[in-house]
């Protein structure tokens, strides 16, 4: 059994014998105590290991401030009881937008992120009381060769790409964002970092993950004659050198990063990905560049894989592919299973960084198992959810208050979410929240 399977187990052991049969290594935990072990962390008490990763709602307001549906997703996001909040993608200008709805920090749209977080924090409050709160992350980004500012394909490029171009039809003349653009473009990416600590972020993240511009500068090896391309200290150094001003500019920030630790393009075009089985992680870059912005003042580490676009189930594991998608030939638990080894492999590399482990939705009821066994193996500091907050935001005070996850409210990795993101938005749940979320037809 190796091909694609829904998830459909009906007891814990029958969960246990795939894995085995399928000769993989994920941890089970039957205790699911260490979840909720408070973690002492840049300076702050974190009441637990249980983090939301970044996830687009493209519901942003007028210039893309956050709008009503953004301030209802973190108020749930908040009360979820988790330690860590990891805000979505947000562009740090216009041409570098997602689509229309995405949200977008400037100076005339800062009022409504510092609301954002007044609401996050007192929403936080509001449900647990005095306990510490959640630290706070926002990450931004540059969208790149995805850039939809207008709703329609605008691309920016640092390198062609053979497996890339052609899903949004890019010819071979299509100009490559030059080196002077990319030198202002740290410098917006710095201010953007100073707007968000002015806004009360605990910490920023530049997205460097999933085929956007910050990921494919990493793999542009055939970019030629440019400070950013071809060998590995020109394509990391757009990374190296933000995160370094970032530090330098503000020294109360914590530096976070949600790393894209392979992209499973096929060597030369691809980040991390092995030569001969693109399939197959290489980790040494990641681990190399790791080693370099920890020395700029990386101070955690948020790990993800694949480009939606492109392998959608490298970094999400999925029933149901997004819409007009196709099935990957691998059992989810391949997927999770490569997930939750790399995440360990960073953390045993670096043993005083928290590394935040995913691919956990998949799972439904046995991902707190999971969970806990990866905690209690050194194998990430934190585990962070993604489809299932939008579908069952409450989830750690569940876990907590019961011990278990409701059934009748986990994520069916349906990949709606993913649909009504690709349709532009509002994205959430069509199965858990549907009295507001719909697939178009
Ligand atoms: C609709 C949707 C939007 C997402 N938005 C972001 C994002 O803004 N930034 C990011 O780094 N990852 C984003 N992700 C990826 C998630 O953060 C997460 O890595 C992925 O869903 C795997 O975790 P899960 O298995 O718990 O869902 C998104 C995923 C989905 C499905």
């Amino acid at each position: 059994m190796s091909g694609h399977q829904r998830f459909a187990f009906k007891s814990r052991e029958e969960f246990l014998a795939t894995i085995a049969s399928l000769g993989l290594q994920i941890p089970f935990a039957h205790d699911i105590s260490g979840l909720f072990q408070s973690l002492r962390f840049a300076g702050k008490t974190l009441p637990n290991r249980l983090a939301i990763h970044p996830l687009e709602g493209a519901d942003a307001g007028p210039g893309g401030a956050p709008g009503e549906l953004t301030f209802r997703r973190y108020r749930r996001f908040a009360e979820s009881g988790c330690g860590l909040i990891w805000f979505e993608a947000t562009a740090i200008l216009d041409q570098g937008r997602s689509n229309p709805n995405q949200l977008l920090l400037t100076e005339k749209t800062l009022d409504g992120f510092k609301r954002l977080v007044e609401t996050a924090r007192s929403s936080a409050q509001k449900r647990a009381g005095k306990g510490p709160s959640p630290i706070l992350i926002l990450q931004l980004t540059h969208t790149g060769r995805f850039s939809k500012p207008q709703g329609t394909p605008a691309p920016i490029i640092a390198q062609h790409n053979p497996h890339l171009d052609p899903l949004h039809k890019i010819p071979p003349d299509h100009p490559l964002i030059g080196d002077r653009e990319l030198d202002d473009l740290q410098d917006i990416f710095v201010q953007a970092a100073g707007m968000a600590a002015e806004a009360g972020f605990d910490g920023v993240d530049i997205k460097a993950c999933h085929g956007y511009l910050v990921s494919e500068l990493l793999a542009s090896r055939s970019r030629r004659k440019s400070r950013y391309g071809g060998s590995f200290v020109n394509r990391t150094r757009f990374l190296r050198e933000t995160t370094g001003k970032i530090k330098a500019g503000f020294p109360g920030l914590l530096i976070a990063s949600r790393l894209g630790l392979y992209d499973s393009i096929p060597y030369p075009h691809g980040f991390g990905t092995d030569k001969r089985e693109a399939a197959n992680p290489d980790l040494s870059e990641p681990i190399a560049l790791i080693k370099e912005l920890r020395k700029e003042g990386l101070g955690l580490l948020n790990i993800t894989a694949g480009i939606p676009a492109y392998r959608p189930h490298y970094g999400r594991p999925f029933d149901k592919p997004v819409r007009g998608g196709i099935l990957p030939d691998e059992h989810p638990l391949t997927g999770v299973s490569r997930l939750v080894q790399s995440a360990s492999r960073l953390q045993k590399e670096f043993p005083s960084l928290p590394v935040v482990g995913t691919g956990y939705s998949w799972l439904r009821r046995f991902f707190p198992h999971v969970a806990a066994g990866v905690l209690s193996n050194g194998g990430a500091s934190l585990i962070g959810v993604g489809r299932l907050a939008y579908a069952y935001p409450d989830f750690a005070w569940d876990l907590m208050e019961k011990g278990a996850l409701d059934p009748r409210k986990i994520c069916l990795a349906c990949s709606g979410c993913s649909t009504l993101l690709r349709a532009g938005g509002p994205v959430g749940c069509i199965v858990r929240d549907k009295a507001i979320y719909h697939l178009p037809r």
